[in-house]
């Protein structure tokens, strides 16, 4: 579905140039969950704008490209980075990061939704037609249609998330990118858009990418996940395969801060900072932080490699 080749992007800026993405390598399969952790600030949105075409400027692709490839209806499609955006709605969709300032709080829903579907999916009908469509496809989700008449400012952060969800989905995209859905909202509401977003995926058979800081939106939904650590993929590999026996050392300490039911015991997090990128530390940019860095990893960058079946990661240590 989506090929990532030797991404690497940055930010041009007065005082020079910030390298955000070094490098990122993944491919994202048919029907999967993808998820990207990572903690602020260490280019998951960036990446997103990326994968997604947003590319401009401060921010420019340094090198390497993304490519989207399948099949709709029958029709096999391929699009590369400087293309993707032909066809966003139609065969890859975005909900933004802060999704719910994304919808212009004084126009109606009705109205966004019919400025986003493009004309050709429109076909011969009129805008009653489409909007019927539109609330049908509402009414399948549990959202009542009444969300179309409203002003995005009458309408709760859920609610406005919601019909976003409902928006980026409703033209059935072969992957839809989702950045930080659930950030922002309360736990309840967190928990429905979650399971919004694994039901839709199950129906439309798409891909679906969610970006998330929350280790555990990703143990709940995701299939497949990589691990991102200041502009780099530290290691990917099956969810389960993450959680229950993590490669990169960056990965056990994630996953170690979790708290889990029935234990009682003080959680630690990782101690320091994620380097800036604007001088990072040369080597492994988590040596500083890593408690078996050597030699080798404050100087040499780890080559990001398969290092089981199905497991990458990038790190001197598994050579010893
Ligand atoms: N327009 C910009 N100009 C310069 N630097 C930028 C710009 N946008 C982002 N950055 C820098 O790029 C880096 C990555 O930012 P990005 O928003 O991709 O991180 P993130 O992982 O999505 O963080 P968060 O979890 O807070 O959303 C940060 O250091 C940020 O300061
Ligand atoms: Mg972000």
């Amino acid at each position: 579905m989506l090929r990532v080749e030797n991404l690497s992007s940055s930010y041009k800026t007065i005082d020079g140039d910030v390298h955000v993405l070094n490098n990122v390598n993944f491919t994202v399969n048919d029907n999967e969950i993808f998820g990207i952790a990572g903690e602020s600030g260490c280019g998951k949105t960036t990446l997103l704008n990326s994968l997604y075409d947003i590319i401009e400027y401060p921010l420019v692709v340094d090198s390497g490209r993304v490519v989207l490839e399948g099949t709709k209806n029958g029709n096999h499609f391929s699009y590369a980075t400087g293309e993707i955006r032909k066809t966003w709605w139609n065969n890859i969709s975005y909900v933004p990061q802060a999704a719910q300032s994304v919808l212009n709080p004084i126009v109606r829903v009705k109205t966004q939704f019919l400025d986003s579907i493009p004309k050709e999916d429109r076909k011969k009908e009129t805008p009653a037609q489409t909007l019927e469509r539109v609330a049908l496809y509402l009414k399948e989700l549990s959202l009542s249609p009444d969300v179309l008449e409203a002003y995005p400012f009458q309408l709760s952060g859920g609610m406005r998330q919601r019909a976003i969800i409902a928006l980026a989905t409703f033209m059935a995209p072969n992957l839809v990118l989702a950045d930080e859905p659930t950030t922002a909202l309360d736990v309840v509401v967190q928990k429905g858009i979650l399971m919004m977003l694994m039901r839709l995926q199950k129906q439309l058979k798409n891909s679906l990418i969610i970006v998330s800081h929350d280790m555990g939106v990703h143990y709940q939904i995701t299939n497949r996940m990589a691990i991102m650590y200041s502009g780099s993929i530290a290691e990917l590999g099956p969810t389960e395969a993450i959680f229950n026996d993590p490669i990169h050392p960056y990965t056990t300490m994630l996953v170690g801060a979790l708290p889990r039911v029935g234990e009682d015991i003080q959680r630690v997090g990782i101690a320091g900072r994620p380097p800036a990128l604007k001088n990072p530390p040369p080597g492994c940019r988590f040596a500083p932080r890593c408690p078996r860095a050597t030699d080798r990893c404050r100087k040499e960058v780890p080559e990001f490699r398969e290092v089981r079946p199905g497991r990458f990661a990038a790190c001197h240590l598994l050579n010893e």
